[in-house]
């Protein structure tokens, strides 16, 4: 919610923050993000305040089913001291033919901040260009930015910084593969992306990358492209919205599985940003085994998305 109490002077129109794509922060903006985060997650373990969104709503809009998104962004905001609202599918007039545009600027009316999960997102766009409130992207078909501030997150704390750091991508190059990607170029970690044929990152987000001066290496050898990694990281094969397309990507996908066939050799940790498909695109014993970190990304979904929302609002 806008507020201006100078009766005596106007306030200049300053165009929210939003976080609709990982480079929507800086470089120095992603590392300060992160080292808030790092801080809220001392915070909450040594019972320290940190109510920096007290008072402060956010509405989160889902097109889409969520358990980590929904309920480390209720959470997160609880703890911030602030409020979240949950608008399922079926819980607003959207569900009846509203108008992104119409929902988007009846909310900043209310709100001080909006997370939306959607399919399009050209319709994430839409809602951000007629906000006057920052808002953040949950998921959407193209990119899930959110998530790549947990895994870089988890990838400091396992190396202490990123230099010299190499993650592998294993899989489709999907919606968490680009913010992925983006993240790594930004951060510079060095990436390696193995898929197969026609299953590539878009090249928007390699030349998004390029233009960090870290491009990925692209790949359709998984057993190549895991052999020196320091992290290999996957995700479903067959994406929600993309059911009608599951027996054609199941067949392409085979051989892309992370197993112990695959990692024989590789001490490298296993990163998932969640839910796992087991038997597609990982196989149970390598979620459950001593590299994979799957539950610290998880976790850091909380601790990342807090600063990201501090920073956002509070414009710090
Ligand atoms: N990783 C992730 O976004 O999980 P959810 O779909 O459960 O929110
Ligand atoms: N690529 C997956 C990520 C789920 C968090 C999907 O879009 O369904």
């Amino acid at each position: 919610m806008s507020t201006n109490t100078d009766t005596t002077t106007p306030m200049p129109a300053q165009p929210p923050n939003h976080f609709l794509t990982v480079d929507d922060l800086s470089p120095a903006g992603l590392e300060s993000v992160l080292d808030l985060a790092s801080t809220y997650k001392h915070q909450l373990s040594t019972a320290e305040p940190h109510a920096d969104l007290a008072g402060k709503t956010m509405a989160m809009l889902f097109e889409k089913p969520s358990t980590r998104t929904r309920v480390s962004f209720e959470t997160g905001m609880t703890q911030l001291g602030g409020h979240a609202i949950f608008l399922g599918p079926d819980d607003t007039q959207l569900g009846r033919g509203e108008p992104l545009k119409d929902t988007s600027r009846a909310l900043s009316g209310y709100v001080d901040v909006i997370m939306a999960r959607l399919f399009d997102h050209a319709d994430l766009e839409e809602l951000a260009a007629y906000a006057d409130v920052p808002v953040v992207n949950g998921l959407t078909d193209d990119a899930h930015p959110c998530q790549t501030l947990a895994d870089l997150l988890t990838i400091k704390e396992l190396f202490g910084d990123f230099d010299d750091v190499s993650a592998t991508w294993v899989g489709d190059g999907n919606n968490v593969a680009q913010s992925f990607a983006i993240g790594c170029a930004m951060a510079g970690v060095d990436l390696t992306v193995a898929t197969p044929e026609g299953y590539g990152l878009d090249e928007e987000t390699i030349e998004t990358a390029a233009s960090f001066g870290n491009a990925p290496t692209v790949t359709t050898d998984p057993e190549a492209a895991v052999a020196d990694a320091d992290v290999v990281y996957t995700d479903v094969w067959v994406s929600m919205g993309e059911e009608a397309e599951r027996d054609e990507k199941l067949a392409a996908f085979d051989g892309y599985q992370l197993n112990g066939d695959l990692l024989a050799g590789t001490d490298a940790y296993v990163m998932h940003c969640l839910p796992a498909h087991r038997g597609e695109e990982v196989d149970d014993e390598t979620v459950e085994s001593e590299n994979s970190v799957v539950w610290q990304q998880a976790e850091n979904r909380l601790h990342a998305q807090k600063a990201l929302l501090s920073t956002l609002v509070n414009g710090y």
